[in-house]
């Protein structure tokens, strides 16, 4: 065959492997609201998926698994290290993420960076037929567009970046700033998750790469290795991701999640509130300012353990960078020393528990929960906020939720916060708990609104067409 029309290029594949006891291994669809999005695209356009398969060392050979054909990159141990925990993770994540943790800048992690990308671009180019559409994922693949363009000027070229995009203040640090900003800007088509983002990246591409962005749209030219020059329209703009509203509406609905969602409220003595957090243990997520402001209103007697409880879900993740143990360290001691400091026989004040959940789980949990904690200090949308409105069938609970997530661009009836400002943080999770209950169904109903109309599905097809737009524009001009 002659390759794929339609090509998604991240990081990871979109399957997980479940290996038996007697070590047969199989594979499963990620959860996630990217991979139910881009499944009805992959049957339609006859579709191919290149990843990570998320075992070190070891080689795979393409195959198909639902309705994807997989085309797996292998990684080294080596490169795992360096190009996923740490470029990746230590450098990028950091960066992007308003340098919450200190970023780390070496040599050896950005070499192994560039030569995954370059893997991951031959890969897409091997992958795609004559003209075909390639949609790029995401901070670890950055220098994707430009590797692919130059491997394949036929092919049309999205990309879309899930975190924030930093100021130019502080993407200057970036040593590699030049080659990031040229590897994105093969793209035709760049979107971010807010309108801040992309004035973000069009600002540090006019200071670093002398290229000025009127509309949304800049050209670029290049000399190919015959001695021609290429030229495209890139063109960058917000794109505000979403959830797949329908599978959490299907779960909601059912009367299994339901009874599951009373018989939490049961296994906790039936408490008047029940405050949910529900995050990747990553030190972007303001876990630590959502559990002190909760050990204070506990200390202060505004709360107590006899009515109210904290349940704090915290799944792993990347576990292996030292940022990620220093903040384990931290939230599990807090929530050690509160609990020590409040429980009683019969009641705890936080549910920690560090582990991921089936989705049907969660789904019971947003049910229980009357208020819903998303303390973010920085994040590039922040889902949990928009998969509670859309779990709220009856139209009650509360939403507390950082200013700091690109949620809270779209969620305005959410209680918004600076998770910085404890007090502010208290007042707001009091206030959530106590408000009237007419407020809360108005504010709900018009979160409800906003998800409920824009979906995933919608987030992709709208980008997709855009891109199919711009290329073809691009393409025109001379
Ligand atoms: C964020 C990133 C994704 C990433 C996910 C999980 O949502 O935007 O690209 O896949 O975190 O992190 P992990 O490192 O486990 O893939």
């Amino acid at each position: 065959r002659d390759g794929y029309d339609f090509v998604v290029v991240s990081n990871r594949l979109p399957v997980d492997r479940d290996v038996d006891e007697a070590g047969n291994s199989s594979w499963r669809r990620s959860p996630g609201g990217l991979v139910s999005a881009l499944a009805p695209v992959m049957a339609q356009r006859d579709g191919a998926w290149v990843g990570w398969h998320g075992a070190p060392d070891e080689t795979l050979e393409p195959f198909d698994h639902d309705v994807f054909h997989l085309v797996p990159v292998m990684l080294s141990e080596l490169e795992v290290k360096r190009y996923y925990e740490g470029f990746s993770n230590a450098t990028l994540w950091p960066l992007y993420h308003d340098v919450i943790a200190s970023p780390e800048f070496h040599r050896t992690w950005w070499y192994a960076y560039r030569r995954v990308n370059e893997r991951f671009a031959r890969m897409a180019a091997e992958t795609a037929s004559q003209g075909a559409t390639v949609w790029v994922q995401d901070y670890q693949l950055q220098l994707v567009p430009r590797m692919l363009r130059r491997l394949r000027p036929d092919v049309t070229i999205g990309f879309f970046n899930h975190i924030p995009f930093p100021p130019t203040e502080i993407f200057s640090q970036l040593p590699w700033r030049r080659a990031v900003l040229d590897g994105l800007t093969g793209a035709d088509l760049i979107g971010f998750q807010r309108p801040g983002d992309a004035q973000n990246f069009q600002r540090c591409v006019r200071k670093y790469l002398g290229v000025q962005f009127t509309k949304g749209a800049a050209q670029f030219s290049e000399s190919t290795a015959e001695g021609t020059d290429t030229t495209w329209t890139v063109n960058a703009g917000s794109y505000p991701i979403s959830i797949d509203v329908d599978s959490i509406k299907e779960l909601a609905d059912s009367p299994e999640v339901q009874a599951r969602a009373r018989e939490i409220r049961e296994e906790l003595g039936n408490p008047e509130t029940i405050f949910l957090g529900v995050d990747r243990l990553d030190y972007t997520k303001g876990i630590g300012h959502r559990i002190k402001a909760y050990g204070e209103l506990l200390h202060d007697g505004e709360l107590s353990v006899a009515d109210s409880v904290l349940i704090q879900v915290a799944s792993p993740s990347r576990e292996r960078v030292d940022s990620y143990r220093q903040l384990r360290e931290l939230v599990e001691g807090m929530v050690g020393r509160i609990n020590g400091q409040h429980d009683t026989i019969s009641h705890t004040a936080i549910r920690y528990l560090h582990h991921g959940y089936p989705f049907e789980e969660m789904v019971a949990l947003y049910l229980a929960a009357d208020v819903m904690l998303v303390t973010a200090l920085r994040d590039g949308m922040n889902l949990v906020a928009k998969e509670y409105v859309a779990a709220r069938r009856d139209r009650s609970g509360a939403l507390v939720l950082s200013e700091f997530t690109g949620a809270a661009e779209q969620l305005r009836q959410a209680v918004l916060v600076n998770p910085h400002d404890i007090d502010g943080l208290k007042e707001a999770m009091l206030y959530a708990r106590d408000m009237p209950r007419a407020e809360a169904r108005k504010r709900m109903a018009s979160m409800r609104r906003q998800v409920l109309t824009h979906d995933v599905v919608d987030w992709s097809q709208r980008f997709l067409a855009d891109l199919a737009g711009h290329a073809r524009a691009g393409r025109d001009t001379p």
